[in-house]
């Protein structure tokens, strides 16, 4: 069994090959423009009527992930220099240009490589929240449904334990660092670390390999 074999070497088995296609789609269009109102109520897959638009409303905001255990994130709110923010943009309109910010605050921007600008995240009015990228507010406290949005896998992780940092017990009630705890969201990078020396050696203990392995680095 298997496919009819023979065909291919054949001379004029392409053209016979194309006029067969032809005649299939041209017979196709002329059937469906023609036709009738089925009567046993079936219809070619395509012939259907479109019924429903999709459903327009947005997603359900985010609630967790199912079966992380329940947490508490530390909050961030009273450790920002310059908070409430309102109290100098109140008086400001938002500007959303990019630009050399001239802020008294820090202002330069090293993450992202370009793709988004501060009120990507800070709210332009309301200065004293986040905000996603669809536009649910977000406290400072809760910084990380803003990451969230880029960075899943690290907020996963977060959220069921494997990233991060939980407060002092193992046990109890589980309180959790947020993502700024630890990365500036202006400049997240994880820069990579300068080796530490080899601690000194105590009096009479020296060991001549280490210090030859120096000698060599330190050319
Ligand atoms: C002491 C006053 C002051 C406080 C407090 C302050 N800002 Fe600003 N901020 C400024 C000024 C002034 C500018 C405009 C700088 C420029 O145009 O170069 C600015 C600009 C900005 C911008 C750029 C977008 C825009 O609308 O101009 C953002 C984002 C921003 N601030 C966020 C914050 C956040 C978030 C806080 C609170 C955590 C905060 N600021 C608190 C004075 C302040
Ligand atoms: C990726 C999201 C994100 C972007 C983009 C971003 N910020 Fe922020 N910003 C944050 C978060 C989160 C915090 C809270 C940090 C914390 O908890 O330490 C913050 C804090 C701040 C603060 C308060 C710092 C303090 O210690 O008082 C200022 C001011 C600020 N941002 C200004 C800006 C400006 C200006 C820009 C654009 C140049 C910008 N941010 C871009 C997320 C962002
Ligand atoms: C709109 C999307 C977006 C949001 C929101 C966002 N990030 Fe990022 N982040 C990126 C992109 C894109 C990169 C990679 C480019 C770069 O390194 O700047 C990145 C890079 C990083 C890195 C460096 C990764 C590495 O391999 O060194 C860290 C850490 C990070 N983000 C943390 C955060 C934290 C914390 C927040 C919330 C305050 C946040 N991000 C919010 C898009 C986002
Ligand atoms: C207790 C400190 C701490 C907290 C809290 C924390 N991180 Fe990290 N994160 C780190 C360290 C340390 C690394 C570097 C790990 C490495 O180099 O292997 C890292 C790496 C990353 C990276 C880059 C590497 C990767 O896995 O892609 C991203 C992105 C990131 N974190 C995002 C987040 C987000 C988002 C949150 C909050 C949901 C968060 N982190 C919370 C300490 C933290």
């Amino acid at each position: 069994m298997g496919y009819p074999r023979g065909s291919r070497g054949r001379p004029g088995a392409s053209v016979t090959g194309a006029c067969t296609l032809i005649a299939v789609f041209t017979f196709a269009s002329l059937a469906a423009a023609e036709l009738p109102a089925p009567e046993d109520g079936h219809r070619p897959l395509r012939g259907n009527p479109v019924t429903a638009a999709p459903d327009p409303a947005p997603p359900p905001p985010f609630d967790g992930y199912v079966n992380a255990p329940a947490f508490e994130v530390v909050p961030r709110r009273g450790e920002l220099k310059f908070f409430p923010c309102a109290a100098c943009h109140d008086q400001m309109a938002p500007n959303p240009e990019r630009r050399k910010l001239f802020s008294p605050h820090p202002a330069a921007l090293d993450h992202g490589d370009g793709r988004f600008w501060c009120l990507d995240c800070h709210a332009a009015e309301g200065r004293n929240e986040l905000h996603t990228l669809a536009g649910e507010r977000v406290s400072f406290d809760r910084a990380d449904r803003v990451c969230a949005q880029c960075h899943y896998t690290p907020h996963r992780d977060w959220a069921f334990g494997a990233h991060g940092k939980r407060v002092a017990d193992w046990q109890g009630d589980r309180r959790i660092y947020g993502c700024a705890h630890c990365h500036d969201p202006h400049a997240p990078a994880v820069r990579p670390r300068v080796p530490e020396p080899p601690p000194p050696v105590r009096a009479g203990l020296a060991r001549p390999e280490l210090e030859e392995h120096h000698e060599v680095e330190g050319q």
